[in-house]
């Protein structure tokens, strides 16, 4: 392989203070990474430039093993990136830059009889001034610095032995092809599968591309992109304004609306709520209540067709082609009768099922929707919207992904209503942890993930 070797994200300093305290700063962020010797923080500097990948594979005694807890804790954080270079000093070739907090570089085995082909979820694309090759499978992220390195990939959108691809010019190296095989960028076909075979489960087959891409990029967990309200624009472009300026057109006035219906009255005094009353929280009887009146399969039935589609149900709130692909995951933080701890909601026979899941995954999903409310404590109970992707994209073309979103939207409003009508208080979150999901439940991201979150309780007098 050409020179690899780990470096620090140029957008990170570290600083060790006189305690041994190593600490990255970053963004205006601050985050400890640890106590560590002074040898260690010594050679912590060199990875400023860059040390040889080779370097962390091998345990040449106390400082290395330092400098590779060092280095995992970097990596997890995203502050890490690994450089593919012609020779230690020369051009860059390739830089990873990982996507996941678990990314670490690993090269699978590749024969020379082995036939490589690009995964049809990966693609090329202009970033700044910049070429980066990204895929949502991906862990990480390829820019690539050498155009012919570009050309000799694009040549693998038909499957290519890697003995004929080494004879071309311009081959981009084991090493690499190896990388990307081990980001899914590149697949193995062959053991005498098609392309996409190769690809992976039929939970893969059921995405198209534009939607795969649309949940990894638009979710946390799958990148390293800025996400949430950052507000990339000010002082750049002027912000919309929050009225529409009127059209020019004839005005019609419209009649007196008259008194409000306990409904329209219930819908005026819905608002979001993002703390709780710890001291009385909310009980059993209450969510399950919420839970019958937003969540449960009221009836269901088959289509008359001959096709089998694997059924339908009847619940509350609306849905697109009645697919009804929105499962609920609660993640219990404080409620009467229930002990703390994750659950699925099986809607058809209105129960809870508890799911085995560590602690500080549970703490982690409980202190993202803090922080995504800004509120000083977690919520009492958080709800998890996930979707079972395929009961859509099976019957739906081009559409499949944007049908799931609208009918996020139509179950939080009725979360939203349900919660005010109970005199309880609830907030829908817009960013979630697609990875952390995963970790949390064993399934696959493209398989049955997050699309949503609602926070819920008995909201505090303020
Ligand atoms: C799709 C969606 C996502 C939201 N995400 C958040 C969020 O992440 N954090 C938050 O504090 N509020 C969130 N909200 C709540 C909105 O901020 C709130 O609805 C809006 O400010 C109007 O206030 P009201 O709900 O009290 O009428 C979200 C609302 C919706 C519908």
């Amino acid at each position: 392989m050409a020179a690899f070797s780990v470096r620090l994200d140029a957008r990170v300093a570290l600083e060790a203070n006189a305690y041994g305290e190593i600490t990255a700063c970053f963004h205006g962020y601050s985050v400890s990474l640890g106590t560590f010797s002074a040898a260690a923080a010594d050679r912590a500097r060199k990875l400023r430039k860059g040390l040889p990948f080779a370097a962390f594979a091998s345990n040449r005694g106390n400082i290395d093993e330092e400098i590779n807890l060092l280095a995992q804790r970097l990596a997890k954080r995203g502050l890490l990136e690994f450089r593919l270079g012609a020779s230690r000093g020369g051009e860059d070739l390739v830089i990873i830059e990982p996507q996941t907090s678990d990314y670490w570089p690993e090269t699978p085995p590749l024969a020379a009889a082995d036939a490589l082909v690009l995964s049809r979820f990966a693609y090329m694309r202009r970033r700044g001034d910049e070429l980066v090759l990204e895929s949502p499978r991906a862990g990480a992220l390829f820019k690539i610095c050498d155009p012919k390195i570009a050309t000799a990939l694009a040549m693998l959108s038909r499957p290519q032995q890697i003995k004929r691809l080494r004879r071309r010019d311009g081959f981009p190296g084991l090493g690499l092809l190896a990388l990307l095989t081990d980001c899914q960028i590149l697949l193995k076909t062959s053991d005498g599968k098609s392309p996409q075979a190769a690809e992976g489960d039929s939970g893969l087959a059921l995405w198209e591309f534009h939607d795969l891409l649309f949940h990894a990029r638009s979710t946390g967990g799958r990148h390293a992109n800025p996400l949430g309200g950052t507000y990339p624009h000010v002082g750049v472009l002027s912000p919309l304004p929050a009225l529409r300026p009127g059209w020019p057109g004839q005005k019609i006035d419209l009649p007196d609306p008259g008194a409000l219906s306990p409904f329209a009255k219930l819908l005026r005094e819905r608002r979001s709520t993002r703390g709780f009353d710890d001291q009385r929280p909310i009980a059993l009887d209450e969510l399950s209540r919420f839970l019958d009146g937003t969540a449960r399969v009221l009836s269901r039935w088959n289509d008359a067709a001959d096709l089998d589609d694997g059924g339908h149900t009847v619940r509350p709130y609306p849905c697109a082609g009645a697919s009804y692909e929105l499962e609920l995951y609660l993640a219990v933080d404080k409620c009467e009768g229930l002990a703390r701890g994750f659950y699925h909601y099986d809607a058809g026979a209105h129960l809870l099922v508890s799911i085995d899941s560590a602690t500080n995954e549970l703490e982690a999903l409980l202190a993202g929707a803090t922080n995504a409310v800004g509120a000083p404590a977690p919520p009492q109970v958080l709800i998890t919207i996930s979707a079972r992707f395929g009961r859509v994209s099976w019957k739906y073309s081009s559409i499949a992904y944007s049908l799931i979103l609208k009918d996020v939207g139509t179950l939080l409003q009725t979360f939203y209503l349900m919660a005010t009508d109970m005199g309880l208080g609830g907030c829908a979150i817009g960013v979630e942890n697609i990875d952390l999901f995963a970790k949390m439940t064993g399934l696959e991201f493209h398989v049955e993930g997050p699309v949503g979150q609602f926070a819920l309780g008995r909201g505090a007098k303020s």
